[in-house]
């Protein structure tokens, strides 16, 4: 990694943006946290990037980013090289983008580690890859803990090997007291599967008269979901040049903003998080409004899940 200083290029601000974002974007949850009119921003992405923001810019930083990590194969054969080696140069791409999460603001990070539908893959690949987040679970707890990150996992870790599984279980245990971002890792996780099973699970408690049926609405059913922690989706970003969900947040990401990039995992940099970033900060979210409804800022009928709230 080269020691750089890169500037972000943001152009005009959009007033109009400004004035009306639904979310608060003068809160300071939403601003990168160095932008100040008499200071240019300028952010440590990792140790050895830095990444200006222009004077009087401000950029909302998504509350909850989630990310489909595609395209290691595909990386590694391009240079001749195996799978597994795209996967691995992936993990090396995940402890970056993790980290530029952290330091830019987000809450929120949750990575599409393992599908339910990639068990199908050869064995040796899905060896490695298991291998992959053991290493990753080691290697890297004590960094993500002096950055205050705590890791959760989404879908179903019971699937895993026992190995991995205690590897997962011990990390979320070390990182538990993280209070500055949440960096959650779906694993076997299936949407369509995670919608099911909370469904499967209120039909229980209905049959045994424990919920009534007008008891529940999005956000009870959500209490039922393994993401039932974890806010509603705002900025989802997919690599690989592929434009699908692939079962991926299918209830949470219903109002997330879509980035889809040609690039391939591996290749993905702490500049491209923020480029993104970048791209989120200018969008207009309506939630179903008129663009003049958010101008006179009407509530939204749309009510985000939050498991805060
Ligand atoms: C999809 O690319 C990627 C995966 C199925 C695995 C993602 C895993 C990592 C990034 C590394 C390990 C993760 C952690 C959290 C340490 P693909 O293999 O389908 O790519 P292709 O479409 O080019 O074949």
């Amino acid at each position: 990694r080269s020691n750089s200083r890169k500037s972000l290029g943001l152009s005009k601000p959009d007033q109009r943006f400004h004035q009306t974002s639904t979310q608060g974007p003068e809160s300071p949850r939403f601003c990168l946290p160095a932008c100040s009119p008499r200071r240019p921003a300028c952010f440590r992405l990792s140790r050895t990037e830095t990444v200006v923001v222009s004077e009087n810019e401000k950029v909302r930083v998504p509350r909850h980013v989630a990310i489909i990590m595609d395209g290691n194969g595909r990386w590694a054969r391009e240079r001749g090289l195996a799978r597994v080696e795209g996967h691995a140069e992936g993990a090396r791409a995940v402890r970056d983008a993790v980290e530029t999460a952290a330091r830019i603001g987000v809450e929120y990070l949750t990575l599409y580690a393992f599908s339910v539908a990639n068990w199908a893959r050869p064995r040796g690949e899905v060896e490695a890859l298991m291998r992959l987040l053991v290493d990753f679970a080691k290697k890297e707890r004590s960094e993500l803990r002096s950055l205050g990150i705590r890791v959760n996992v989404i879908g179903a870790l019971e699937d895993l090997p026992t190995g991995t599984r205690h590897a997962v279980e011990d990390l979320i245990r070390y990182t538990a007291d993280g209070e500055k971002m949440t960096l959650t890792l779906a694993l076997s996780y299936g949407g369509r599967q995670d919608i099911v099973e909370a469904a499967r699970a209120l039909a229980v408690r209905a049959r045994a008269g424990l919920v009534l049926p007008e008891e529940i609405d999005e956000s009870f059913f959500h209490r039922e979901m393994t993401t039932r922690t974890l806010p509603d989706v705002d900025l989802l970003i997919r690599t690989g040049g592929e434009s699908r969900l692939s079962d991926f947040l299918l209830y949470e990401a219903a109002y997330a903003e879509l980035v889809f990039l040609p690039i391939m995992w591996p290749d993905f940099k702490p500049t491209t998080l923020l480029e993104s970033v970048e791209l989120f900060s200018r969008k207009e979210r309506r939630f179903g409004r008129t663009s003049d409804q958010v101008v006179r800022g009407e509530a939204a009928a749309f009510d985000p899940l939050d498991p805060a709230e």
